[in-house]
């Protein structure tokens, strides 16, 4: 059995796969079918670290093929609050479940837990390593929205914006970006939460065009794609936290940003949760309502990339369009 652990374990021919499957799976994600082709299947979801999105649209997506799931959030509700390691619980939860989402704060802590188990495992985001199931499912919103605007991923010019460091989203979609285009990717961040070097190195050697830069003031006008994301101040040391206190809004995308510097075709999107709390400066809710605001478009699209991804994993994503049925409620 595969796990997904890092997007390095996907090619363009495997990414475009589980997106021709999530396509195959959205009669089921929209609740106009169902299906049963995990019957009796067992899904171990651990969520060591706070999650709504993951945690909930994964359970979602195991039980709209027909499967059943088994929680545990945070260290409390885990033997590991006793002293249990990650290898123990691993062997554990294989004998119970058929597949297993883990999200765990440690970077290398999920790969650490797959290597003692048969059963695939999911990395549901390892602190502020890799989220390899939001990267698919934002590769999948952004393929979406070019085909609704008809536009391709050649030539695209798409921004990253806010906390590069440690946001494990922006690793994993960086990968898979540059995996398609020749794409122009502009990267901007407060300085000292820049994407990590190894990173802009291997995207700029696919052969992207990749600028970094320290302020949203500039022009965007031919911009596709603004993908926002959140300072991650729980990732921060104290000494961080103190220097980062006063971030002004500079990095803030608004509808004065969208209006001012972008164009009525830039998609904005945004892994979640933005932060709503005073002070924060990452997504600001006076895009609400806005058309290119597809960051609820993007949160649908975690179930039929979830449901993709179980399936593919699992080996029945040939089996899902033979075994659908309309649904009787
Ligand atoms: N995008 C994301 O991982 O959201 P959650 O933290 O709510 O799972």
């Amino acid at each position: 059995r595969q796990h997904l652990l890092t997007v390095d374990s996907l090619n363009r021919e495997r990414v475009d796969h589980l997106l021709r499957v999530a396509t195959r799976m959205e009669p089921i994600a929209q609740r106009r079918q169902v299906t049963r082709v995990l019957e009796g299947a067992v899904l171990g979801n651990l969520f060591f670290e706070a999650s709504t999105r993951t945690r909930v649209s994964f359970n979602a997506a195991f039980c709209r093929l027909g499967g059943s799931v088994c929680d545990t959030t945070g260290f409390t509700f885990s033997s590991m609050a006793k002293g249990e390691s990650l290898y123990d619980t691993s062997r554990v939860m294989s004998g119970y479940c058929d597949a297993i989402v883990m999200r765990h704060p440690d970077q290398g802590s999920v790969a650490e837990f797959a290597a003692a188990t048969n059963v695939p495992v999911i990395n549901g985001g390892d602190g502020p390593g890799e989220h390899p199931s939001q990267a698919l499912l934002d590769i999948y919103t952004i393929d979406k929205e070019f085909q609704r605007l008809g536009k391709s991923l050649g030539g695209a010019h798409i921004l990253l914006t806010g906390d590069l460091k440690y946001g494990r989203t922006v690793h994993s979609l960086i990968k898979l970006l540059s995996l398609y285009g020749p794409l122009r990717i502009t990267l901007v961040s407060p300085p000292g939460l820049e994407m990590p070097s190894q990173l802009v190195d291997l995207v700029t050697s696919r052969g992207h065009h990749v600028e970094q830069r320290n302020s949203l003031a500039s022009d965007f006008s031919d911009l596709d794609v603004v993908y926002a994301t959140r300072i991650q101040k729980e990732r921060f040391t104290d000494e961080m936290n103190e220097s980062f206190q006063g971030l002004s809004n500079d990095f803030m995308v608004n509808r004065d940003f969208l209006d001012q510097r972008c164009s009525e075709h830039t998609i904005v999107m945004h892994p979640l949760p933005r932060d709503s709390r005073p002070g924060a400066n990452d997504l600001n809710v006076d895009l609400n309502g806005d058309p290119r605001l597809a960051i609820f478009r993007q949160t649908d699209n975690g179930i039929p990339m979830r449901m993709a991804i179980f399936a593919t994993l699992l080996e029945v994503d040939e089996l899902v369009e033979k075994e659908m049925r309309p649904v009787r409620w």
